[in-house]
């Protein structure tokens, strides 16, 4: 185990989090998060327990040492192939395996992962007994308050117990219900109303368990009202990717206490050497600074940075001097 990671407790790491979100929070938009925030916890991407254990796509395991702390959403409904691609997520060297109970998507739909799960509370309580004995890491659960005409109240706290029982100590719960049929994952991230006061009620039912609350979360101003509202933990999915610098940069001190990681700029300077070691790989650039556009969001001439980026980045032997020349249009744009 490295020093680094020695240092984190995860359940002190998920006071804030950033959100598992498919093809966003990738390894290279992890590293860029953790120039900017040395102590929150990030989220894969969801990687499927079938693709993993069946498929043997052990690929989608790899990530890079400075990522730490990291976990790894798994994706499934089968307990012996989750505990399976459990075993997989340790043996790859990540911090936490958590199971997705909240993806609403079709594609998840039909395989039975996700949100959909919150119909068989039982099937998840297995799930996750067999993921923790399989391995050492802690397992986690993010879910939903419910799906289609459930009653939040009533599923919540039986999904709760069960996942508990089975011997999760750390949830994540979305504050809105996922609508299976009818809405679009998009819509399902926005349309369904947030109801942040049944998730605080979860947290006094449930006070062993360590509550990290998710859904709409935008400044770092919010994580520090519901952390002192009695909440463990805040997950921030869509503000910290499109706005990192406003939601991260600042998160080691209000939010840990501790020194801060890199400001934007120090970071896309930091970037540098990471982005030239992915491109001797045979990797683009734009892989990586797709994820580096909304990094000065709301600063003069942020836009300049994100059009020389997104223009030029794509082009057949683009390196690092297309993000000098974007941090040089940025800067001139910002004097002028
Ligand atoms: C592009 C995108 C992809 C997502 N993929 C996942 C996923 O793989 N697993 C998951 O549990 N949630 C996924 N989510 C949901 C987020 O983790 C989070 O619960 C949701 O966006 C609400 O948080 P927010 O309002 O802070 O964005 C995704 C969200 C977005 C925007």
């Amino acid at each position: 185990m490295s020093d680094h990671l020695e240092k984190f407790n995860l359940h002190e790491a998920a006071r804030l989090s950033v959100a598992p979100m498919m093809d966003w929070t990738d390894r290279h938009c992890r590293h860029l998060h953790r120039l900017l925030s040395r102590r929150t916890l990030l989220y894969t991407e969801m990687v499927t327990a079938p693709a993993l254990v069946r498929g043997g796509a052990l690929h989608l395991l790899d990530f890079g040492e400075a990522e730490h702390p990291v976990a790894l959403q798994l994706g499934g409904s089968d307990p012996a192939e989750l505990a399976a691609a459990a075993r997989l997520g340790h043996e790859a060297g990540y911090d936490e395996i958590n199971l997705n109970c909240g993806c609403p998507s079709d594609r998840v739909q039909s395989g039975t992962f996700g949100a959909v799960l919150m119909r068989s509370p039982d099937l998840v309580a297995e799930s996750c007994r067999a993921m923790i004995e399989a391995q050492p890491r802690e397992v986690t659960v993010k879910c939903r308050i419910g799906v289609d005409d459930q009653v939040p109240e009533e599923v919540l706290p039986r999904f709760l117990e069960a996942v508990a029982r089975a011997g999760v100590r750390r949830v994540t719960i979305h504050a809105r219900k996922a609508w299976l049929q009818g809405l679009s994952p998009k819509e399902n991230r926005d349309i369904p109303p947030l109801d942040y006061d049944l998730v605080f009620a979860m947290k006094q039912a449930f006070p062993e368990l360590h509550v990290s609350i998710n859904g709409g979360i935008a400044k770092l101003a919010q994580v520090e009202e519901l952390l002192a509202r009695g909440i463990d933990g805040v997950m921030i999915g869509r503000a910290a990717y499109h706005d990192p610098g406003a939601i991260l940069c600042g998160a080691d001190a209000r939010v840990f206490g501790d020194e801060g990681g890199l400001d934007p700029d120090a970071a896309a300077l930091a970037m540098l050497p990471y982005i030239e070691a992915h491109l001797a790989d045979g990797g683009r650039l734009h892989q990586v600074t797709r994820h580096m556009l909304g990094l000065f969001t709301g600063r003069p001439g942020a836009r300049a940075w994100r059009r020389m980026l997104s223009e030029r980045a794509t082009a057949d032997g683009a390196g690092t001097e297309v993000v000098l020349d974007a941090l040089a249009a940025m800067r001139e744009r910002a004097a002028a």
